[in-house]
This record gives structure tokens, C-alpha cells and sequence, in this order.
């Protein structure tokens, strides 16, 4: 019954009153985010290489989403590589093995690569969020805030030809653009921030745990692919 809920996780031994902390003062709430948040930020901002910040993000306590996972999953890859992607969270099986996207999405996504003849050692994948959510739920505005300190760190590492945000959340932390997935896909974007010499080719996708769902999109993903292709293939 409680699975039917999506509670398939204990994760703790105390009942905790969440209602209780929905009525707390939100300027305190607001302010310890911002407080992480601004810690992340120096801390990524010392990180000078990818091992830099897989070691600082394994040691970040400001995001409470490390107290019910089993690993930081950082990212998987080649940090060489032309073309990198941001995808939403890990999942029970990325929170296993401690790597992005080895699910069922993640077997997707590989197929998709396949297809454009990229695979894992051709691109550099990691999440918006490090740690997986309890039950997978969505994150929070908090806990993406938390992270994004070190997904713009690694972006501006890696320096990419080509950005992929995989999915309406990763699109939506690294934009900050109020449109849904539905209209941000399929059209090259600039991805803009401090830290990088100059903007991103960035492309937004249906995200493929949602084309588990909903195969019919398939052919939208398949036109965006062969945009990323032709992108490369000119670059
Ligand atoms: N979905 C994601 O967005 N990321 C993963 O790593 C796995 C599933």
C-alpha cells in the first residue's frame, strides 16, 4: 500500500511532521538555501579540474539529498568530449551503481546516441541533481538551486561544442526559462554564463524516461538528434 503511494524507501526511524515545516518562517528556509547555495558556488568555483569537483561534490553537505542516497553520481563519460548532456536526477539503478543514466532511460538513451553514431566514450553525461530523490520524486526548486553551482562548474570545465539538456528540468535549472520542454526543444539555444570564453550551442530534448511513456515523441527526439549531428558534423 505504501509503494502504491510511491513511499518505497525508509528513510528514517522517527516520523518527521512535514506539515510543520511547510508553515516555517520562509525567509529561513529561503535564506539556508541561499546559504548552500552561495558555499557551492565557492566551492565549485575553486574545483579546477573534473576530479576536483567529483571529490568536492562528494564532500558537499549543503544539499540533504546525500543523507537518503547511496552514492553521488557525478557523471559518466569522456570529459574530452564535443558534446555533453545534463539529464534530471539518478534513479534507483544510477543510485546503485553511483553513474548517470543506466536505467531503463539511460539504455534509451544510449540507443539515441547509437543512432548518431555518439556513445559514452564520444560524450560527457551528467544530472542537474547529484543525488537521487527519495521514491524519485521531482527535486526541489531548493535542491536544484543547491547542485547547479556545480553543474555550471562542470559545463564551464568540459567547455562542450554542443549542450544537450535532456528533459524540461535540466532546460529549466541552466536557462532559467519559464517555457515548458514542449516548446524549448527542437531549436538551437545560447547557453550563456560567467566562467565560459563564449556561448553554447545548446539543444533541448524530450527526455527519454518520458519516451518510455510516450513513444509517439520519438519522432520529435529523432529530428533533434540529427540537428545535434549536422551541428557537429559542421563544427
Ligand atoms: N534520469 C536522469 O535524468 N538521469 C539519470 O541519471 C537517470 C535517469
Amino acid at each position: 500500500m505504501h509503494v502504491d503511494f510511491g513511499a518505497d524507501e525508509a528513510i528514517g526511524t522517527a516520523p518527521v511532521d512535514r506539515l510543520a515545516a511547510l508553515s516555517a518562517p520562509a525567509p529561513m528556509v529561503a535564506a539556508s538555501t541561499r546559504a548552500a547555495a552561495g558555499s557551492a558556488a565557492e566551492v565549485a568555483a575553486a574545483c579546477q579540474t573534473i576530479d576536483d569537483l567529483v571529490a568536492a561534490i562528494g564532500a558537499f553537505a549543503g544539499c540533504g539529498l546525500r543523507r537518503t542516497a547511496t552514492h553521488a553520481v557525478v557523471y559518466d563519460g569522456n570529459p574530452a568530449a564535443r558534446v555533453m548532456l545534463v539529464g534530471e536526477a539518478p534513479g534507483a539503478e544510477e543510485d546503485r551503481l553511483g553513474k548517470p543514466f543506466v536505467g531503463p532511460a539511460g539504455k534509451l538513451l544510449d540507443r539515441m546516441l547509437a543512432a548518431i553514431g555518439l556513445d559514452r566514450g564520444a560524450v560527457y553525461i551528467t544530472n542537474t541533481i547529484f543525488w537521487r530523490p527519495p521514491g524519485n520524486r521531482t527535486p526541489t526548486p531548493e535542491e536544484t538551486a543547491q547542485c547547479l553551482p556545480f553543474v555550471e562548474r562542470q559545463i564551464a570545465l568540459i567547455a562542450p561544442r554542443v549542450l544537450v539538456f535532456v528533459g524540461a528540468s535540466a532546460a529549466k535549472a541552466l536557462l532559467g526559462r519559464a517555457e515548458g520542454i514542449t516548446r524549448l526543444r527542437g531549436r538551437w539555444l545560447s547557453y550563456q554564463a560567467s566562467g565560459l570564453n563564449a556561448p553554447i550551442d545548446a539543444m533541448a530534448t524530450f527526455h527519454p524516461a518520458y519516451l518510455l511513456r510516450q513513444p509517439s515523441h520519438k519522432r520529435e527526439v529523432w529530428r533533434d538528434l540529427l540537428a545535434i549531428r549536422a551541428k557537429l558534423e559542421t563544427a
